[in-house]
């Protein structure tokens, strides 16, 4: 690895500039992901650690992102207990086993770190490992309940030491469901599950990034657990999220990802004026509110890197 941007930024240290990764970077609007895709199916793509190398390779060597993420689903998961990802043309789901099964951790997910283990090798940026909010896992499972929220939280927490051992150098908790359930269910089906993992991991030596829609609702919630760093979407202004998010925990997004579908000049618009609202401020990421579209444009994408990797603090 030789860019460490990413990782001084998650440390708060002064940057040179803010680094710049964008959820879902992988994905459909690079052509060279859809000529995959049209080779090999999207189960075939994650499970097969060579392809799923190559898929996490496509934005770092095409477009120069500082960090990448790891080419894979929150949803693998679910496979410990038998659920199967199925994708076509009407979305995700996971479909569940005749019966409940409960099945080594390290068995049926020995794919992920074979890839992390191949991607280590060739990676010139940080690489981050993610898993799903055992809430927002729960409900593509269709099971919202303490049993299986403690289930899922359980495996969580073996999945991601997995990734860990074999080299992440971040990871990032996307419990993208969590932060829109209102207050009590909030506290009462999210916030407690995400405590387990950040402190279950906290003493791994690996960074860990929140991410929720909604997150600036529940700021002092989730900046209690002490996470290296909370995502936001673009809810809040960047500008006062780093006033109210306590100093020494780094903060990432989020700008609205509409933008890079748009014209360029109101996506430069709106990425100066996020650059410039945080000029001078320390642990700050780039990134976008949420995933990136299958409708973005590569040149918007491309653009939008160059302006962050120009941009100089004062
Ligand atoms: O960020 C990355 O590039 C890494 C890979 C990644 C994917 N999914 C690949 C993917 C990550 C981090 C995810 C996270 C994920 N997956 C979330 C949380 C983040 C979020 O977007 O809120 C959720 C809820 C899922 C579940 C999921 N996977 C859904 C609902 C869908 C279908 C709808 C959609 O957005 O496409 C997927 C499919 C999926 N996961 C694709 C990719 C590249 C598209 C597959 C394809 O069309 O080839």
């Amino acid at each position: 690895m030789q860019n460490d941007l990413f990782l001084r930024a998650l440390k708060c240290e002064k940057v040179e500039r803010p680094p710049i990764w964008v959820m879902r970077q992988a994905g459909r609007y690079l052509p060279e992901y859809r000529a995959l895709r049209g080779q090999h199916s999207f189960q075939e793509l994650v499970h097969t650690p060579e392809l799923a190398a190559r898929v996490t390779h496509l934005p770092i060597d095409l477009l120069g992102f500082d960090a990448s993420i790891l080419f894979s689903d929150i949803l693998v998961v679910g496979e410990v207990f038998g659920y199967e990802m199925h994708f076509d043309d009407k979305g995700m789901q996971l479909l569940p086993p005749t019966k409940e099964v409960r099945l080594p951790v390290e068995q049926v997910l020995h794919y992920v770190p074979q890839t992390i283990r191949l991607l280590k090798k060739t990676l010139p940026v940080p690489l981050i490992g993610f898993c799903g909010g055992p809430y927002t896992v729960c409900r593509y499972m269709q099971q919202v309940n303490a049993k299986w929220l403690e289930k899922v939280t359980e495996a969580t927490i073996t999945y991601l030491k997995l990734q860990v051992e074999a080299g992440v150098d971040a990871l990032q908790i996307f419990d993208s469901w969590a932060g829109l359930l209102p207050k009590e269910e909030f506290y009462s089906l999210a916030l407690p599950y995400l405590q387990r993992l950040v402190e279950a991991l906290k003493f791994c030596g690996v960074p860990i990034i929140l991410f929720c829609r909604g997150a600036s609702r529940y700021i002092a919630e989730l900046a209690a657990l002490e996470p290296a760093a909370i995502g936001f979407d673009w809810e809040m202004e960047m500008a006062e999220i780093r006033r109210l998010v306590p100093a020494h925990i780094a903060v990432q997004g989020n700008l609205d990802p509409a933008y890079l579908g748009g014209p360029l000049p109101a996506l430069q618009k709106a990425a100066d004026h996020l650059l410039d609202s945080m000029q001078g401020t320390s642990g700050y990421i780039f990134n976008l509110g949420h995933g990136i579209l299958p409708s973005a444009s590569v040149e918007n994408v491309r653009a939008l890197v160059r302006r962050v990797q120009t941009a100089q603090t004062r």
